[in-house]
């Protein structure tokens, strides 16, 4: 499943969010599977940031996704043949404070992405990185399947289920299926992964950032929601299932331009306080208060992805469990703390070894 290279080699790829956490891991595989691949976005937001410790050889373009005229114009120039999307506001929290950039971005910005692709006859394949929030959640304890409604307490996720919306109208109206080779040239497949951790994340309000600022600074990290369940799993976990459906849609496979689940089996979606506790095992300096306020500000608390249909039609499954992605998310940080190196590269052939 992972020989990604013949698919990729010497495309030109565009990745927007590429300055973030998955993004920069995206460009990294992209590049070392011989893409061409350009990234548009904005700056590195944190320091450290991963992208800029890579230091890949790649086009990187500073740019704002609410911008439609500039995206347009760079995809024109560009010429891509494949889009992953993943230039969003991400975070719940910042959503309640930013509503209406968290809706510009996650919401126009998806448009605009699509809009421009729609007038660029190059892109033949776009791949939509949403979210597991995008279900309406029921707090029920089965898995949302693809075809459970959209919605979203928070901004956010609401966010996230009026991108799907979107995506389902452009591939609709635009890139329909049945009318693929007949009228138009171009696949749109939207993906939605659960709770990604890895090595080089440090966004604020998250729980392993959160973790790795207290160990850093010798101090207990406070757990909010520590009995919320997650599907938690490893970047690179993920993105191979964002790579695997975008090589579906590049060989022009119509059936799978839809939406994809893509999370961890069952036995890792796990509380917050159990991820914690995985996370101590790895770093013994790591120190816990487990909050007992409810939030203020409401999060889901039972969050599960069914991913049969991942399973079945795209033959995609994660390879690491919770336990190996949190060793091999420990094991990152620890090195960067203690020696400055980055690990992203081992720990790419790692996986790919695995
Ligand atoms: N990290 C997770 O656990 C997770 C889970 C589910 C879905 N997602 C989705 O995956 C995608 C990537 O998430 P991430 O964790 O890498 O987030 P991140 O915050 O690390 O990266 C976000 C990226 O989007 C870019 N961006 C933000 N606003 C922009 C704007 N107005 N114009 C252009 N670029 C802009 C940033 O510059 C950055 O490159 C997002 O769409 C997110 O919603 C992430």
């Amino acid at each position: 499943m992972t020989d990604f290279s013949v698919a990729y080699r010497g495309k030109k790829v565009l990745v927007t969010g590429h300055t973030g956490f998955k993004g920069s891991w995206l460009s990294l595989w992209l590049q070392s599977l011989g893409a061409d691949v350009v990234g548009y976005a904005l700056s590195p937001e944190t320091e450290p940031s991963h992208l800029t410790l890579l230091d890949l050889d790649m086009v990187s373009v500073k740019g704002d996704i609410r911008d439609f005229s500039h995206l347009q114009r760079l995809i024109k120039d560009v010429q891509p043949e494949i889009i992953f999307h993943l230039a969003a506001q991400p975070l719940v929290r910042r959503s309640y404070r930013e509503p209406v950039e968290t809706f510009e971005t996650n919401v126009m910005g998806t448009v605009n992405v699509l809009e421009a692709c729609r007038q660029t006859p190059s892109v033949r394949a776009i791949v939509n990185i949403t979210s597991d929030k995008c279900y309406e959640n029921r707090e029920w304890v089965w898995g949302y399947r693809e075809n459970d409604p959209m919605g979203g307490y928070d901004p956010y996720s609401a966010s996230k289920g009026a991108a799907e919306l979107v995506s389902a109208a452009y591939r609709r109206s635009y890139f329909n299926n049945a009318e693929y080779g007949k009228i138009h040239e171009t696949l749109l497949a939207t993906c939605r992964a659960g709770n990604v951790i890895g090595g080089g994340d440090w966004s604020e309000d998250r729980l392993i950032p959160d973790i790795v600022r207290a160990v850093t600074a010798k101090e207990a990290v406070t757990i909010r929601s520590p009995n919320a369940t997650r599907p938690w799993q490893h970047v690179l976990d993920a993105l191979s299932g964002y790579l695997l459906l975008g090589q579906k849609l590049l060989e022009g496979q119509s059936e799978f331009a839809d939406a994809w689940n893509f999370g961890p089996s069952d036995e890792d979606v796990l509380t917050v306080k159990e991820m914690c506790s995985l996370f101590e095992k790895e770093w013994e300096r790591t120190r816990f208060n487990f909050s007992k306020e409810t939030p203020r500000l409401h999060e889901a608390g039972l969050l599960k992805l069914d991913c049969s249909k991942a399973h079945t039609l795209l033959n995609w499954r994660g390879r690491w469990h919770a336990q190996e992605a949190v060793i091999a998310t420990a094991e990152w940080y620890r090195a960067y703390i203690e020696t400055g190196k980055i690990l992203s590269r081992e720990q790419l052939k790692k996986w790919m070894d695995t």
